[in-house]
């Protein structure tokens, strides 16, 4: 697999807060499976961060009702006010938050709400904590800001949960975020309440503010229910929430996302949006809005779906000796410590996602891009039949003594 790293621009000079950072490394997963496909491969694609599920009917329904009614013009920025409405409302009862319209804006997906709620906050020299593993595209938005991303090791013996002493001990004078990501990409750890609420008080208590990534509060399983720490209060003076309709609604493609926070703070992310982007697609937007106002069966069947997978998956891992998986609590990833297997042929998990792809044409993300050395992230958002065929293929190759 090539390194789809910084492209070779020789004789331009780029700007330096570019030069800071680099292509998200799932992205190049994608990209290297894509083109083994491309020159007809059966790759087992193990890689992508989105549900292989369509858009629910009645979603695509009201867009092309909203394209129909010739809704294509600008919005306002911070979105259409009926989904501004629908989203503090539907947050409300799924989640126990208290939201007005002002303390929401709609963003061009999760990843656009993180990016700008960071831009909004960070000066130079800022520390922003994220345990790890944490989601790939943390640090460099921080580094983009100028700020400082500090990681905190979780454990996997411990379910890879951050403790609120262990964040406690990292804070500095100069940090100003804490970010937590439950159910967690790529670990599907979920924080559990009680040491959620645990992190907001320390959080409250040396004034930083506690950014909850809320990107797969749906997939959860068994006997838990989803969970935001906006429904904790009164919390919302430190608290800030980056959803996203992208994987509780197989949205990924349409780019919506949402932040609640503080009205001043919405205010400043609605005027970097407005010289960045402009508002969300305004289709889209009335897709979302009937996301939020419309049945949630179909978020049931594929909890119903990814619950199966799930079982499937870690049985079959765990037949495959040397690897050891914590069983994930939440969204559709697992995160298998494969160093057993490391040879001096094989000696990273790099290396071994470099291997599997090449000769098993399984594609999977390399730990080290979540912070997480000898891991691997298996998505289980594929059908079973290609999950069954994965497993073949990596008790082929982990059993073949590499
Ligand atoms: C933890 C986490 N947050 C945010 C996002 C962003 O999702 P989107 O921008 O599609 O809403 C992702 C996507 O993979 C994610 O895994």
């Amino acid at each position: 697999m090539e390194p789809a790293t910084e492209m070779k621009l020789e004789g331009i000079e780029l700007a330096e807060r570019v030069n800071r950072i680099s292509i998200s490394p799932t992205m190049a997963v994608m990209q290297e499976a894509e083109r083994l496909k491309a020159r007809g491969a059966d790759v087992v694609d193990f890689g992508p961060g989105e549900p292989d599920f369509p858009t629910p009917a009645h979603i695509k329904r009201a867009a092309i009702k909203a394209l129909e009614e010739d809704r294509t013009k600008y919005t306002a920025t911070p979105g259409i006010a009926p989904l501004r409405r629908a989203i503090t409302s539907w947050h409300a009862t799924q989640l126990g938050s208290c939201y007005e319209p002002a303390e929401c804006i709609i963003n061009i997906g999760g990843k656009n709400a993180v990016f700008n709620t960071i831009c909004s906050l960070i000066n130079s020299g800022d520390e922003v904590i994220a345990p790890a593993p944490y989601w790939v595209s943390y640090p460099d938005i921080v580094k983009y800001a100028g700020g400082v991303p500090v990681f905190l090791p979780t454990d996997q013996a411990a379910g890879f949960c951050p403790r609120a002493e262990q964040i406690e001990r990292a804070l500095t004078p100069r940090t100003k975020i804490v970010i937590i990501n439950s159910p967690n990409n790529p670990t599907g750890a979920v924080v559990p309440n009680a040491e959620f609420a645990a992190i907001l008080e320390v959080c409250r208590r040396r004034h930083v503010w506690l950014l909850s990534d809320e990107c797969y509060s749906h997939f959860v399983y068994g006997d838990a229910r989803p969970f935001s720490i906006a429904s904790v209060n009164p919390s919302k003076e430190q608290v800030i929430i980056a959803g996203s309709l992208s994987k509780t609604f197989a949205m990924t493609g349409w780019r919506v996302g949402y932040t609640l926070a503080p009205a001043p703070l919405v205010g400043a992310i609605t005027k970097l949006q407005s010289q960045a982007t402009s508002n969300a697609t305004s289709i889209a937007q009335y897709a979302a809005l009937e996301a939020m106002l419309g049945p949630m069966d179909s978020v049931r069947a594929m909890l119903e779906e990814y619950t199966r997978r799930r079982e499937r998956i870690l049985a079959g891992l765990r037949a495959i000796p040397g690897l050891t998986c914590t069983p994930p609590q939440g969204a559709f990833y697992v995160f298998p410590n494969v160093s057993a297997h490391f040879t001096k042929e094989m000696p990273n998990d790099t290396a071994v996602a470099r291997l599997l792809l090449e000769r098993e044409h399984v594609a999977v993300v390399p730990g080290e891009a979540f912070g997480a050395p000898g891991h691997i992230r298996i998505s289980y958002a594929t059908s079973l039949e290609r999950i069954e065929e994965g497993l073949r293929r990596l008790n082929r190759f982990f059993g073949r003594g590499q």
